[in-house]
């Protein structure tokens, strides 16, 4: 028993070294990748709670997490190598991690949750009190996030009556080929004004091929912004300029572009409230340079797994669970709400994280002169 179990955590982790090399196939490498995350999950869970996500997926990483979880793996062998009941224990804990696994994998991931929230920003145009603004990030089309799982998603979102949709980045996961079924979902969008989707780059769309990504969802009904901004008007309409509205700032991706928050922010009229689209949340604690009202990320995807007592073991942000998800104040002094995302990334699981489709109601705030979202 021992024997095979080691081999399978070590024989996992250097097929996951072999993935690093370039002459292997996208497929294989994904095989590789995932197999490693899987079976040494309780070391990958360590290494990246202790050391940082991107860590995890180098070389030292693959086998540090093998080591890792031989440590995890140890005393429940013994547990199970007692003679008595073996069988028993077998089928308990290998019915128990089926059971889980199942559950992870095929309910809680499709499990979409609506999260609605009123936001008060000040100097807001009387015409957009009570516009419906639906956010979702991270749809990451591709070998598990199939149309079938995302049709829910969509549903659900157009019967929230969204007025102006946000997609802050993410559209594919692992190939560009997923790039035509993500602006197949992106179509079926129906706000209020045909048109009012506003959308951005993510780390994946980078990672997948940018021209690519530009050529699919540009044929989508909306705007794709990478370091540009609308505005809408107070008649719920997109414009490139105007006396009044709520500027809708777009940035680049963090890890692949070169976000300017200042530089979006530059010469805006400072009467005008602004919402920034910004993939990845961490640009908020990094960058600074004028009036935001409120950031919208996604990226995280709340971790895809949080534990009782521990939080979200990986989160792909240099902050660790300070933007897991949720409402968050950066230092810049500006508000950020991190979406949970649709979709899941390479490890094809979400517990104790569903899935989210955020809603905002805009309000005017005339007493605090602050953004507040309740
Ligand atoms: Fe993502």
């Amino acid at each position: 028993m021992r024997r095979r179990v080691y081999l399978v955590l070590w024989g996992s982790a250097l097929l996951a070294c072999l993935a690093k090399l370039p002459i292997l196939p996208g497929p294989v490498k994904l095989i590789f990748w995932v197999s490693c995350i899987l079976v040494n999950s309780p070391g990958v869970l360590l290494i990246g709670q202790l050391v940082g996500y991107l860590w995890v997926r180098t070389i030292p990483g693959y086998l540090g997490a093998a080591l890792i979880s031989m440590l995890f793996w140890e005393p429940l062998i013994r547990w199970l190598e007692r003679p008595i009941s073996r069988s028993r224990r077998v089928f308990l804990v290998g019915g128990a991690g089926f059971a889980l696994g199942g559950y992870s994998m095929a309910v809680e991931r499709v499990n979409y949750q609506i999260r609605s929230f009123k936001l008060y920003i000040p100097d807001l145009p009387k015409g957009l009190e009570g516009r419906r603004v639906v956010l979702m990030a991270d749809l990451h089309c591709g070998p598990v996030n199939r149309p079938s799982s995302l049709a829910p998603a969509l549903k659900l979102a157009n019967e929230c009556r969204p007025d102006l949709i946000l997609l802050p980045g993410d559209f594919v996961h692992y190939s560009s080929s997923y790039f035509g079924e993500s602006a197949e979902w992106l179509s079926g969008l129906r706000p209020s004004i045909p048109g009012n989707v506003i959308m951005s780059w993510g780390n994946h769309d980078h990672w997948n091929g940018i021209e690519k990504a530009r050529a699919a969802i540009g044929s989508v009904p909306g705007h794709i912004l990478c370091q540009q901004r609308l505005l809408l008007q107070p008649d719920g309409s997109l414009s490139d300029e105007g006396p009044d509205g709520l500027w809708l700032c777009g940035l680049d991706d963090l890890w692949e572009g070169q976000p300017d928050l200042a530089g979006i922010l530059r010469d805006l009229p400072a009467r005008q409230p602004r919402l920034v689209l910004c993939h990845n949340p961490d640009v908020a604690e990094e960058q600074n340079g004028g009036r935001v009202d409120l950031m919208v990320s996604g990226h995280t995807h709340g971790g895809q797994v949080s534990l009782p007592g521990v939080g979200a073991p990986i989160v792909p942000s240099r902050y660790g669970q300070k933007y897991v998800c949720g409402w968050v104040m950066g230092p810049g002094g500006y508000p950020v709400y991190v979406t949970r995302g649709l979709g899941v990334g390479a490890v094809p699981i979400r517990l104790g994280v569903r899935p989210e489709i955020t809603v905002f109601e805009l309000h005017r705030n005339e007493k605090t002169g602050q953004t507040v979202l309740v």
